[in-house]
């Protein structure tokens, strides 16, 4: 964030923000301002829970209020030390999944469960009992002789396969479960139990059943007294009925309501996921720091490589081993740490080989720990066994990737601000003036007339459908950037509507919160009310958001949210979604706020078109509405690098379309830094550049006519890969696959994998290895696979795999590798739009693997309507036994396309004497061919078969 200075009745407001900014503009130093989010220690229940150490749980699960039904567990649980029962409920899921819920057995009033991000009621399977005695119950999985054991006494739970344990759940005592109470320390104990029964009997009046639990207290039931009893010395700490930070008091009118538990994982040592943290792909041990943060925030210049929370979250970590890899997914919107810790960490490579050697018994273990600050445990444990199966399990509870229009898959021209209708107008011309594509520009918060969402700058956007007509035109579309936050201004049509119709969130005395952001005063739509978000979606409507058009997309940025006078620059916790407090829904704002915008580009076009959103906040499910982008990171080469992890860690989880502000947010990055942007930038999702209101205009043609070759090298071997791309998204969504992979996700066994931060794959077929270090004479790349080669798309050179190949690099330089055993259709006429490509013809790239064969995928559709649901061409393209041939994936799919493939390129190949086509009409043709001997290269020129079509062409 940063702010202008304008003059402002409210400056004084401002000024914290102002200063800081100042304060960073002079002295030019980068560092995020710590002070300003809190550590655990600061996090009144974050520190009390992680006081709590290993040993044994007071947790008992009292076996005979075991209930087993077809497909559910449900068992109380006590906590031995204040009589507290809990509620077990645990499910077999389809897919090989399991649930555990635990709630209060009888909370004071109900607790938050998470709705929305499931797409539906996840399907159960049988569970049965195996056995059961006064120790605990054994359960039947189902399938692959999966059980899990109860143990009574400590309460814990054990996952296992055959005789190995995949996972135990409290098996350190770490399970914590505050429970909803009375306040004591302004209430005497008697009021409040005289309360607490007036409330009882109120309930058992509206109740038609009888409350069992009540009737005991009335019987005398031992265990309840004992539980009042208890009660009256839990002790009130600081922090629990309210808290202060900095300038900002907490009022928690519910107390204390956290929860925790913890998993442990044999055999495990390498664990990822949980976005979003500037860090590295494999997650570190937490032992001697904070742990790792979920708590949508606008932190103003991160820094990297440490685990405070950012803009987004999504609670889910995956464990990896060379025999499996399992997930947990801990669906809870409120704010939450993840500690992590290892028996192998800080084990040196020689100290574990001697305890190899010297047969040390002690398997490695990673054991996590989860603490949210209120709502309910509810766990998915995903046991894969592949990292494949983890990502449809994950898929089939949460959604897959939204299926983009084609056009945002290409190019994107961005920056704060592009300053005028004039200002686009140059921009755009300046890209075919210096024959770079591009697909979109975007306009970010000062098109508006004073940040108010939904309306144009008066004279600096007078005719805003005439510059989107202009791009129309040339088939280009726009991006303007639309933000939760809504100017508090009774001439503003939007905030009347708003506050008209009780939409926005209320602060905890019941009027309308109002917090700070860039238009000064301003109020937070309740996204979370489906009335609101159907409300905002018809703002989209042509008709209600003047001056849109079909090509205008849209940019929700500030949606953690982001309050500049609040607490950790975000919302107070105490603020009311209805009767639900903010604390509660806070991580799940951002993916709401994109949801009703999505939906609103979807109705708009009578629910034809695909919406494109951009997002800076997320959650778990975010990937069903759009992208995300990293947010403002800055030119320094760290920045570059650690966009890597960044996009690999969303794609674990489940988010695919993910980018990094190419060239860097803050800061001026110097030429190299702005090449090597681009040209990583070029193979990762969301392809973007941005820049920061205050810097140097960066338009990739200021930087002499070199540097602008580079970039435009860069920008057209995108646009020449974009039916890989597309393709890649289209898998994405129908079976929740990344698009952007680890390598460890296709080499599982390969330890070599596990932690690689500099390279990735793109689907399975392309290897990626940026040159991301400054002066860089050359890189060293991972070539995964002993049974692989892989070919240097830029010389066809063949490489072996299961090595570290040393690439001499020049500035030019991006080192990518397509797999033997693939195929990957690029178009190689690259225009100004990757619209203007869409009936250009095809080129087949058929690298062969070992035993001489290849497939590859050619999907085709409009690009960007929801027609691919019934119109599209999917097409299986194989080459075996010297033959290649394109077969249909999709007979019942309708769909014409006027491409056609151009030219086939088989590397690896040996020379045929004659190649024959033959097309769908049963007509045989020779083709002419080359063959590069050196290179074992051969190119089949001008086969010109329909794209859409069976074919086959034979070697002989
Ligand atoms: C913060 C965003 O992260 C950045 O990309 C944007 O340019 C500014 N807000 C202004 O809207």
């Amino acid at each position: 964030m940063s702010a202008r200075l304008a003059p402002n009745p409210n400056l004084k407001r401002m000024a914290p923000v102002l200063v800081l900014w100042l304060a960073v503009c002079l002295s030019g130093t980068w560092a995020v301002d710590r002070g300003n989010f809190k550590t655990c220690d600061q996090s009144a229940f974050c520190k009390r829970q992680r006081a709590l150490k290993p040993g044994e749980s007071p947790y008992r699960a009292l076996l005979e209020t075991m209930e087993l039904t077809n497909t559910r567990l449900t068992l109380q649980l006590i906590n031995d030390n204040n009589k507290v029962r809990l509620l077990l409920e645990l499910y077999r899921l389809q897919g090989n999944m399991t649930r555990v819920k635990i709630n209060e057995l009888k909370p004071l009033k109900p607790r938050y469960e998470v709705p929305d991000v499931l797409i539906r009621e996840p399907p159960t399977e049988p569970l049965s009992l195996l056995s059961q005695d006064e120790n605990g119950v054994v359960l039947s999985l189902g399938a692959e002789s999966q059980r899990v054991i109860v143990s009574a006494r400590p309460f814990r739970l054990d996952i296992m396969e055959g005789r190995d344990v995949l996972m135990s759940l409290n098996s350190r005592g770490l399970l914590a479960f505050e429970h909803l109470r009375m306040r004591k320390d302004t209430f005497s104990y008697k009021v409040t139990s005289t309360v607490a029964s007036v409330w009882d009997n109120i309930k058992r009046v509206f109740s038609s059943q009888a409350d069992p639990e009540a009737e005991k207290k009335e019987e005398g039931d031992p265990a309840s007294q004992a539980e009042a009893a208890n009660e009256e010395e839990e002790k009130v700490e600081d922090g629990m009925w309210e808290e202060t930070f900095k300038s900002h008091s907490d009022s928690k009118s519910n107390g204390p309501s956290a929860i925790s538990l913890d998993f442990s994982l044999p055999g495990v040592e390498h664990v990822y996921g949980i976005p979003e943290h500037a860090d590295t792909l494999r997650l570190k041990t937490t032992d001697n720091g904070d742990p790792y943060r979920l708590y949508n925030l606008d932190v103003f210049q991160y820094e990297l490589f440490n685990p405070m929370a950012l803009y987004g979250a999504v609670p889910v970590m995956l464990a990896h081993n060379a025999q499996r890899t399992t997930g947990i997914f801990w669906l809870n919107a409120a704010e939450t740490w993840v500690d992590i810790s290892s028996n192998t960490a800080g084990k040196t490579v020689f100290g574990k080989m001697l305890d190899y050697v010297q047969g040390s018994s002690e398997t490695p273990q990673t054991d996590v720990r989860w603490i949210s600050e209120s709502g309910i445990i509810d766990v998915f444990i995903m046991l894969g066994p592949t990292a494949k199966d983890i990502f449809s399990q994950y898929a089939s509870l949460t959604g897959t990737q939204a299926f983009p229009p084609l056009a945002s898959l290409a190019y994107h021209q961005c920056r704060w601000n592009y300053n005028d209708q004039e200002d686009v107008q140059t921009v755009d011309a300046g890209f075919d003036e210096h024959d770079i594509p591009y697909d979109f520009i975007w306009l970010d918060i000062e098109h508006t007339d004073g940040k108010r969402y939904f309306t144009w700058d008066p004279h600096k956007f007078a005719t805003p459908k005439e510059m989107l007509q202009g791009l129309v035109d040339k088939k280009r579309k726009m991006v303007a950037i639309v933000d939760p936050h809504i100017k508090v201004d009774s001439n503003y049509k939007i905030h009347n509507e708003i506050r008209s119709r009780g939409f926005y969130i209320k602060n905890k005395d019941g009027g309308d919160y109002e917090g700070w952001c860039w238009p000064g005063s301003a109020g937070y739509p309740d996204f979370t009310r489906a009335d609101m978000r159907a409300w905002w979606a018809s703002m989209f409507a042509y008709d209600q958001y003047e001056g849109s058009m079909e090509n205008l997309y849209t940019w929700n940025d500030m949606n953690e949210p982001s309050v500049f006078n609040g607490p950790e620059v975000t919302m107070h916790k105490d603020a009311k979604h209805g009767d639900w407090e903010h604390r509660d829904v806070h991580n799940l704002y951002g993916f709401y706020v994109q949801m009703a915008t999505a939906e609103g580009q979807i109705q708009r076009s009578g629910g034809v078109e695909r919406p494109f959103v951009l997002t800076r906040a997320f959650f778990a499910g975010s990937q069903r509405y759009g992208a995300v982008w990293t947010g403002d990171n800055a030119a320094e080469w760290d920045h570059l690098k650690i966009s890597i992890p960044m996009c690999l860690s969303l794609g674990l989880v489940g988010i695919s379309f993910c980018g990094a502000d190419v060239g860097g947010f803050f800061k001026s990055p110097n030429t190299e830094l702005l090449v090597r942007w681009y040209q990583t930038g070029a193979y990762q999702p969301f392809f973007r550049a941005h820049a920061h209101l205050d810097t140097p205009r960066r338009e990739p043609w200021l930087f002499g006519p070199e540097n602008t070759a580079l970039i435009r090298d860069a920008v057209r071997q995108r646009y020449t890969l974009l039916p890989y791309w597309y393709q890649q998204f289209y898998t994405a969504h129908r079976t929740g696959q990344p698009v952007m992979r680890p390598l460890w996700v296709e080499y599982p066994q390969d330890p070599a994998t596990f932690a690689l931060d500099d390279e990735f794959l793109i689907g399975r077929d392309l290897l990626v290895h940026p040159v991301t270090e400054e002066g860089a004479r050359g890189v060293t790349a991972y070539l995964p696979g002993k049974d692989e080669v892989w070919f240097d798309v830029h010389t066809f050179q063949k490489h072996n795999g299961a090595q570290n190949l040393y690439i001499p690099v020049t500035i030019s330089s991006i080192p990518v590798f397509q797999r033997g055993g693939s195929i990957i259709p690029r178009k190689l006429r690259v225009r100004r739009s990757s619209t203007c490509m869409e009936h250009d013809p095809y080129t087949l790239y058929v690298a062969l693997n070992p035993q001489r064969t290849a497939e590859g995928e050619l999907y085709i559709d409009d690009g960007h309507t929801f027609n691919y649901d019934k119109e599209f061409i999917h097409r299986r393209l194989s080459y075996a036994n010297n033959i290649l041939s394109s077969v249909n994936l999709a007979p019942e799919a309708q769909f014409s396309t006027r491409s056609w493939i151009e030219r086939i390129v088989i590397l690896g190949a040996s020379k045929p004497s004659k190649v024959t086509l033959k097309t769908a009409d049963g007509q045989e043709s020779q083709l002419e061919f080359e063959f590069d001997a050196s290179m074992s290269v051969l190119t089949l020129r001008k086969p010109s078969m329909n794209a859409g079509e069976d074919w086959t062409v034979a070697l002989q």
